[in-house]
């Protein structure tokens, strides 16, 4: 293995829609840590909705001027002292929040609503993320990346795929179910590639830009998409025999589109809200209560789920890597940033080494 040096490159988000370049030194593994050599980090919507364009978030979401990156995925180069099960060579993800480890949510596994103010932190929020050669992770945060998944594979693991997986197995996904995707950012576009492995074969997708809807017909992962207008109810329940979809899920966060994701679920159907911030406005009576309809949240996944994802992404031959639309070198991380705040785009990666090649 190459040797490691004292000092690296780290990216951070002042809050005025730039990404700045920075010299840290290559932290040190202490007691139950590991140092990653990055391999791929890739930018969450969440990333620029709370952090690149201003400093916008509070508590869990609030940025603390530390390297950026909460979808980190590389190879331990270094072994602190008490680790127990990882190893030096090994290819990790990195379960993106810190807990306490012994609160109730912890122990559930959903380090992400650790209720410990002092020991709850997140990579690339409050505490140093993947946008850096190097990452300082602790050993209870990692999951093992098995060799038929890549490195771009594992970073989106890190939290869109995960978020996604645990949001349809709250609402149940087979094929006997239509499937309506509000929003078809990566997250969507991480719904669409989940469902159809769990068995939907009818998959409708809706957003407002092109590039978007066109990328969801093209991997497959779509049916059909629609241009986010007043008549997505109609459109829907025409696309599916007049009844609406047995499942919607919300990955766009926006008050009309979840409106719509609400209205065009048909009786007894589900729903999961995944995209976040923002508001809606719904009649309960009509538009839940008397269609006896559930509207579910989901936040991030626990750690087994993760564990449980990666398994399934090897057995479905699934490789999040097929939505990356652009690979960019961490010194063209500006770029980066700029495209995904554009939309106009897929997944977007942060590569090193041998992902930047591939
Ligand atoms: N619940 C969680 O744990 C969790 C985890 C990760 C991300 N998120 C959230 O999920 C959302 C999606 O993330 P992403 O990375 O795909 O981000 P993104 O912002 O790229 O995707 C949102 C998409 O919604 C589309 N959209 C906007 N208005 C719309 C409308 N009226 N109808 C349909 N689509 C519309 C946008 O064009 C965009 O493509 C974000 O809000 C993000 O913060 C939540
Ligand atoms: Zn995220
Ligand atoms: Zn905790």
């Amino acid at each position: 293995m190459a040797t490691i040096p004292t000092t690296m490159q780290g990216a951070l988000l002042p809050g005025n829609s730039t990404a700045e370049l920075k010299e840290f030194p290559v932290p040190e593994p202490g007691h139950g840590e590991v140092l990653l050599r990055m391999k791929a980090s890739t930018i969450c919507g969440s990333d620029i909705r709370c952090i690149y364009h201003e400093h916008l978030g509070k508590g869990p979401e609030g940025y603390q001027d530390v390297i950026a990156g909460h979808e980190p995925c590389g190879q331990i180069v270094k072994v602190g002292p008490g680790c127990r099960r990882f190893r030096e060579g090994d290819r990790v993800i990195v379960y993106h929040i810190s807990g306490c480890g012994v609160c109730n949510d912890c122990r559930r596994g959903y380090m992400i609503s650790c209720t410990s103010e002092k020991y709850r932190r997140a990579y690339g929020w409050q505490r140093d993320g993947g946008m850096a050669d190097y990452l300082l992770a602790e050993e209870k945060d990692l999951v093992h990346l098995p060799d038929e998944l890549s490195y771009v594979d594992g970073a989106q693991v890190a939290c869109g795929f995960g978020t996604v997986y645990e949001g349809l197995e709250k609402i149940g996904i087979s094929g006997n179910d239509a499937v309506l995707i509000t929003g078809l950012g990566p997250v969507g576009l991480a719904t669409g590639a989940l469902c159809r492995k769990l068995g939907a074969n009818k998959i409708i997708g809706i957003d407002v830009i092109k590039e978007r809807m066109d990328l969801a017909l093209e991997l497959g992962l779509c049916d059909e998409v629609l241009p986010a207008g007043p008549d997505n109810v109609e459109e829907v329940r025409r696309l599916t025999g007049g009844h609406g979809v047995e499942r919607a899920v919300d990955c766009s966060a926006n008050a009309a589109a979840r409106a719509t994701a609400i209205r065009a679920t048909r009786k007894w159907g589900r729903i999961v809200f995944i995209g976040e911030g923002g508001t809606v406005e719904f009649n309960p009576s009509p538009d839940i209560i008397h269609d006896q309809k559930t509207i579910y949240g989901s936040w991030v996944t626990s750690i087994w789920r993760m564990e449980e994802l990666v398994e399934r992404l090897v057995r479905w031959n699934l490789h999040p890597a097929d939505l990356v639309t652009h690979r960019f070198a961490l010194s063209q991380v500006a770029d980066a940033y700029a495209l995904m705040a554009s939309g106009r785009c897929g997944k977007v990666a942060i590569c090193f080494d041998e992902e930047l090649r591939s």
